[in-house]
């Protein structure tokens, strides 16, 4: 893996600015199921029918059942980090307040790698959502229609907290400024066909960070990127950091 840091800011003297951003393919080898590769996800569930609030007010119990299932997968045993998820935490360790890591994904593997700089853009399976406050709890077994909130009076329904199609992503506002204090953007298994993630390495670019993709194959933004490394997560992910880390100890 050769790092190619093509255009660092004149100005920086320190450690840059890096910003992460992994979709489901950085998971893909803890055994959870992506979306669009063979056997993904959208093979067996139609998006319209679990992951848009139209879905939601017309057949609850599908979209329950669907996100029950994969809460239940996310807490077997079998899956757990792997080598990627605690690579990208090492990372954050050497850089503190100068790292976020954006992720599309709604597992809790990041966290369990020990990242906690983490922004979950599309929501989160371990959590569940009041329908009236909005508010957000930890949820670790399954709901349903009958399940109450225990912030209202009278208690409201809960949703999942998960952020659906035609659904605004979390803390864009962060994330936007985050893009624009980038020295380095990093993108890591996800296939940049889902906005407005998909068009992040643009906003990178856009103010002078270098950009890397690390994927399995490349995505659909891999003309954006600087860099494009293919290989499996658990290999090009540790590769990758441990030759950046090597990089800035020898600048
Ligand atoms: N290592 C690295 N990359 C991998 C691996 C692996 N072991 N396995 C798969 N990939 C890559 C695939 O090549 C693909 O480009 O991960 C990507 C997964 O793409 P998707 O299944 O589309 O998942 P993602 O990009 O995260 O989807 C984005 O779409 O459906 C919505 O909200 C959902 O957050 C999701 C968003």
């Amino acid at each position: 893996v050769v790092v190619k840091i093509a255009r660092w800011r004149p100005w920086v003297t320190d450690l840059p600015n890096v910003v992460i951003l992994t979709g489901a393919g950085v998971s893909a080898e803890s055994g959870l199921k992506t979306f669009r590769d063979s056997g993904g996800l959208w093979e067996n569930f139609r998006i319209e029918d679990v992951a848009t609030p139209e879905a939601f007010m017309t057949n609850p119990d599908l979209v329950y059942h669907f996100y029950n299932m994969r809460r239940k997968q996310l807490q077997e045993a079998a899956v757990q980090p792997n080598a990627a998820h605690y690579a990208l935490a090492e990372l954050e360790t050497q850089l503190g307040d100068k790292f976020i890591l954006i992720t599309q994904n709604v597992d809790d593997l990041h966290e369990r790698a020990g990242s906690e700089r983490v922004i979950h853009m599309h929501g989160q399976l371990r959590s569940a959502r009041c329908l009236s406050s909005g508010k957000a709890i930890p949820w670790d077994d399954d709901f349903s229609a009958a399940d109450r909130c225990s912030c209202c009076a009278p208690q409201s329904p809960l949703r999942p907290d998960i952020v659906w199609f035609g659904e605004m992503p979390m803390q864009m506002d962060e994330i936007y400024y985050k893009l624009s204090q980038a020295d380095l953007f990093i993108s890591v298994g996800t296939s940049g066909q889902v906005y407005p993630a998909a068009g992040f390495v643009q906003i990178a670019n856009e103010f002078g960070a270098d950009t890397v993709e690390l994927n399995l194959e490349p995505g659909d933004q891999h003309t954006s990127f600087n860099q494009s490394i293919h290989g499996h997560a658990s290999k090009v992910v540790p590769e990758f950091v441990a030759a950046l880390l090597q990089s800035w100890k020898d600048k």
